[in-house]
């Protein structure tokens, strides 16, 4: 690493994503990992198996497993997976109020041990939890960021490589948005080794993709049944930490704060943002399509309903 620093990442929350989280930053030398979880046992198992597993695949950054904050202590980035899943039975807001409660709380760990860290929000409903998170931190917005489209474009690339067969590296695509059925997938800025892939596929095919792409999430619901996908995510979650770490300035989709950006104001959306040692050092403006912007603004709309429904149960 270029500066010769050795970087401190926790993953709070050690369920499959987070774990998958660590394993990917172990895998990419990033830096230490600290697993971070409530359940006894569960970080410290999982950060044992993780390190045994570093004479095999080559890597020589520590991983520890805890389940006391002030471990975090000094961290440079922290990813936050910790919630529940939706169960049956769970409305939509008692989800929002559960993961709500526990998003305020790791908040409070991370502004007492890592005041100066780069925050990455993951739990879900995304955009909700991650402008919760930056209100209860109160770090600048850039410092605390969503990881979600990150995940839809990687999904998006998939499907693009698997319906024309080619390297799923030489696919670009960009989604803006809210994570969910409402995110805004944009074709016309999709390409193949620079080929749009409106020159590449017919309509009815991309239209299909975009589908895929929206319902990326409940399509992998479908196949497992006991949970949600957690490989893609979690390398989604450490390409934007890799990003930061070695100030790459990669541009990538996060939900970020906008603040008059694509005509939206305090509220996290999906954007296309370049991710360096402070954060979200950019965000660009692209040309959209009128119906695109419609589609963002809606998407807009469902998550300010979430921040009031926080508002409404005293946790905003
Ligand atoms: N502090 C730390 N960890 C917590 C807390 C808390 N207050 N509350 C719950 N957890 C832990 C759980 O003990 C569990 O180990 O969060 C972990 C969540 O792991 P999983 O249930 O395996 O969920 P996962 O699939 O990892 O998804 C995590 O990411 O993609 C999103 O929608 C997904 O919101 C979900 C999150």
């Amino acid at each position: 690493m270029s500066t010769g620093k050795r970087f401190k990442i926790a993953s709070i929350g050690a369920g499959n994503v987070g774990a998958s989280v660590a394993q990917y930053c172990l895998e990419e030398e990033l830096g230490d990992v600290v697993l971070t979880d409530i359940v006894e046992g569960l970080p410290q198992g999982k950060a044992l198996d993780l390190t045994e597993a570093g004479p095999i695949r080559g890597y020589s950054s520590q991983c520890i497993g805890t389940n006391d904050y002030k471990d975090i202590e000094g961290c440079d980035v922290a990813v936050v997976t910790a919630g529940l899943p939706r169960k049956p039975g769970m409305t939509r807001l008692d989800l929002l109020e559960k993961n709500g409660r526990i998003v305020s709380g790791i908040c409070e760990n991370i502004k007492k041990y890592a005041p100066d860290a780069t925050v990455i929000i993951v739990t879900n409903p995304l955009d909700v939890m991650v402008y919760l998170a930056q209100k209860k931190l109160g770090f600048p917005p850039e410092r605390v960021i969503g990881m979600a489209g990150c995940l839809d474009s990687a999904r998006m690339r998939s499907f693009v490589a698997m319906e024309l067969g080619v390297s799923m590296k030489n696919v670009d695509t960009m989604v803006l948005g809210s994570h969910g059925d409402d995110m805004v997938p944009l074709p016309h800025y999709t390409t193949v080794s620079g080929i749009p892939i409106t020159k590449l596929l017919p309509q009815e095919k991309i239209d299909a993709i975009v589908d895929r792409t929206r319902k990326g999430g409940g399509e992998i619901v479908a196949l497992l049944k006991t949970g949600s996908a957690f490989y893609a995510p979690g390398a989604s979650a450490v390409r934007m930490v890799q990003s930061i770490i070695r100030d790459e300035k990669q541009l990538l989709p996060c939900a970020a704060y906008l603040n008059g950006q694509y005509g939206l104001s305090d509220i996290y959306m999906g954007v296309p943002c370049v991710l360096g040692k402070d954060g979200v050092e950019q965000i660009l403006e692209l040309e959209i399509s009128d119906a695109d912007r419609t589609s963002l603004h809606q998407s807009a709309q469902e998550v300010r309903t979430g921040i009031d429904e926080l508002k409404s149960i005293g946790i905003l």
